[in-house]
């Protein structure tokens, strides 16, 4: 009689600690989730540089995050905002499943459903760059995403002139996995592509980025003169050299130099650089990480352009 108490006491000890223990792990998993997610939205991937709105002074406001129209595009074949990313159900993505938000987000393309249905997203969102995120990673900033507070605001909507081209971005994705992140040089090169440095400091030829032929060789103007709406501090602007190319680009650089360019927006020779590199996100890199991306950008050919 005892024998068998005892044995149900532990059964049910068993049943009640197992659910838990499980529940407590995915608790823990989600937490785990949540924090990489946030880590890698506020800092290598700053999609708040174009979803977050800005005050006069170009800096985030506090509250909006990723609500959208930070950033607005008028370009010979699109015009719109960057969208309202925010939980908000019918002004932001709160009523898209994960599977849309990571299409999104990775191929640049819309639910199936609503008026702008299969319309593939305008080409400033940096799809072709986001299609090497890592799947666990993408889980994490879906996690994120979703925890974000909702902010109703609802954008004028876009207007598509021309079909988008991303194709002219296709070469962006370099089969990244798992295993790469205990490689420093090959951690860096994931980070830079998706946050895609190279799409801003590679130039382009008829819309396409030179990937192939001028990685990093930099020239690419911000604001020409056919591209209006974008923000007055872009103006000017005009991406840089990032090779190791020993005048041209970073070669004669210390790594202490390049890492202050990137946090801080500070040049080599102490000059305040412009935007829209963005600098406010990138300042919340771990340093194992700003390490990792030096180290890839060392290895860049170098470019004499
Ligand atoms: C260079 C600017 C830029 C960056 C950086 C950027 N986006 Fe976008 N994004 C846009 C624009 C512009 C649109 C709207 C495109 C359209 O209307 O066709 C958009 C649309 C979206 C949409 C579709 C939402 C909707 O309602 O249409 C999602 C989801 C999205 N972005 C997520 C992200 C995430 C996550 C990041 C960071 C990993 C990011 N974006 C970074 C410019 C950007
Ligand atoms: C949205 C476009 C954009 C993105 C994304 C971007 N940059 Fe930049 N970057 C620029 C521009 C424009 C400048 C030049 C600013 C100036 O000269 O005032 C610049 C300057 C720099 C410089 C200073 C180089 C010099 O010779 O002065 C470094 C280093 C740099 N970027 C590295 C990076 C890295 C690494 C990343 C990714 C983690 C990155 N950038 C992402 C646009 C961008």
């Amino acid at each position: 009689m005892r024998h068998t108490n005892s044995t149900s006491t532990i059964v049910r000890v068993l049943l009640v600690a197992f659910p838990l223990a499980g529940a407590m792990a995915s608790a823990l998993a989600q937490g785990t989730a949540l924090e990489r997610g946030r880590y890698l939205v506020t800092t290598i991937l700053a999609c708040g540089n174009c979803h977050t709105p800005k005050d006069g002074e170009g800096r985030a406001i506090a509250g909006k995050e990723l609500a959208g129209g930070g950033v607005g595009f008028d370009i010979p074949p699109y015009a719109g905002f960057a969208a309202n990313i925010t939980p908000d159900r019918e002004t932001g993505i709160g009523a898209w499943s994960d599977a849309e938000i990571k299409r999104a987000i990775t191929h640049g393309e819309r639910p199936e459903r609503g008026p702008l249905a299969g319309k593939p997203l305008g080409a400033p969102m940096a799809a072709n760059f986001f299609k090497a995120i890592l799947p666990g990673d993408l889980d994490a900033i879906v996690v994120y995403l979703r925890s974000l507070p909702p902010v109703r605001n609802a954008l004028p909507v876009p207007v598509y002139r021309a079909p988008v081209q991303r194709e002219a971005f296709a070469v962006a994705d370099r089969g990244f996995t798992d295993a790469d992140m205990q490689d420093k040089a090959r951690r860096g090169a994931y980070l830079a592509t998706i946050g895609h440095c190279l799409e801003c400091h590679t130039p382009l030829d008829k819309g396409v980025v030179l990937l192939d032929t001028a990685l990093g060789a930099g020239g690419r103007p911000f604001l020409p003169s056919f591209v209006k709406g974008l923000p007055e501090s872009w103006k000017g602007s005009v991406s840089r050299n990032l090779t190791a190319h020993p005048e041209r680009g970073l070669g004669a650089w210390s790594d202490a130099e390049i890492k202050r360019a990137i946090t801080q927006g500070v040049g080599r020779d102490g000059r305040r650089m412009q935007e829209p590199m963005p600098y406010a996100w990138y300042a919340g890199l771990r340093d194992d990480d700003l390490d990792a991306i030096v180290a890839y950008l060392r290895t860049l050919p170098p470019q004499a352009r």
